[in-house]
């Protein structure tokens, strides 16, 4: 038996233990690198995919209208699961905001366990970007990319334009890898969520070595104590990340859901 090419979806059953067909020594000879790289890949963006497949459902199904904003757009993989996803579900008011630098991660002050997340790290630029997106075809003319360090592009005056334009989350993509990157993210998002609001928060367990009072998660329990709204837990994504569910909770009830 060949080595399955997609291994999340490929898992085979087998008649006799180990009762899921394991690849042995000979079928992994030349397993190099490249090879572990492509299986990571395989593996992360189909549960990533999983995940835009159901969220879209739920957004739809639930009348939840909105915009799609996603902040660390890189190689646009993500991105292009919510055009495709959009598409499918006909959401044809739904807009798409891009927010990166485009010149990769910032200088790192919050001492991520990830060596390689240097300044510059995981760069694409905004025209690679917007190549990848005019080539998957959907909805080209209602993605808008904004450019720039969140410290420096989430400002006040953007703000404004979009309470103006009374835009609203649908679904919100946070996967900008750093603690002190998703800060300004949370801030910026706070006005524009609803209830049904969907955060997908890519980096709730990567690059601090899981520890929830670092990372990501850090800045998303802080943001959590200063939001108008509560927030419940809703899909797993992979071993890194999980989305939440924005509700209001006027009676104060503090469900648990969990
Ligand atoms: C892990 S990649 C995103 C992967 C992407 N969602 C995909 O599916 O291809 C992280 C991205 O976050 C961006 N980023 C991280 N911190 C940022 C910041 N403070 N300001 C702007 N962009 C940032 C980087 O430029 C990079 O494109």
């Amino acid at each position: 038996m060949t080595t399955p090419k997609n291994p999340s979806v490929d898992i085979q059953a087998v008649d006799g233990e180990p009762w899921v067909h394991l690849p042995n020594g000979s079928e992994l000879r030349d397993w190099d690198r490249d090879s572990e790289i492509a299986y990571n890949q395989a593996n992360r963006q189909t549960e990533k995919y999983r995940f835009y497949t159901r969220t879209f459902d739920f957004l739809t199904d639930n009348r939840v209208h909105g915009d799609y904003l996603e902040f660390g757009c890189h190689r646009a993989r993500t991105f292009r699961m919510a055009l495709t996803e959009a598409r499918r579900h006909n959401l044809n008011e739904m807009k798409f905001f891009a927010f990166d630098s485009f010149e990769g991660l910032p200088d790192a002050t919050s001492d991520p366990s990830v060596e390689i997340w240097k300044r510059g790290a995981l760069a694409t630029s905004e025209d690679e970007f917007l190549k990848m997106i005019n080539e998957q075809g959907h909805f080209v003319d209602h993605v808008e990319t904004i450019k720039g360090f969140y410290a420096d592009s989430l400002t006040p005056a953007l703000s404004q334009r979009f309470a103006e334009e009374q835009r609203k989350v649908s679904l919100a993509c946070i996967d900008c890898d750093l603690y002190e990157s998703a800060v300004p993210v949370f801030d910026f998002i706070e006005p524009l969520l609803q209830e049904g609001s969907v955060l997908y928060i890519d980096d709730l367990f990567a690059g601090y070595k899981g520890s929830p009072v670092k990372g990501v998660s850090r800045a998303f329990i802080e943001f959590r104590k200063r939001s108008r709204l509560r927030f419940v837990r809703h899909l797993d994504i992979g071993w890194w990340g999980r989305s939440y569910i924005a509700y209001e909770d006027p009676e104060n009830l503090e469900v648990d859901l969990a």
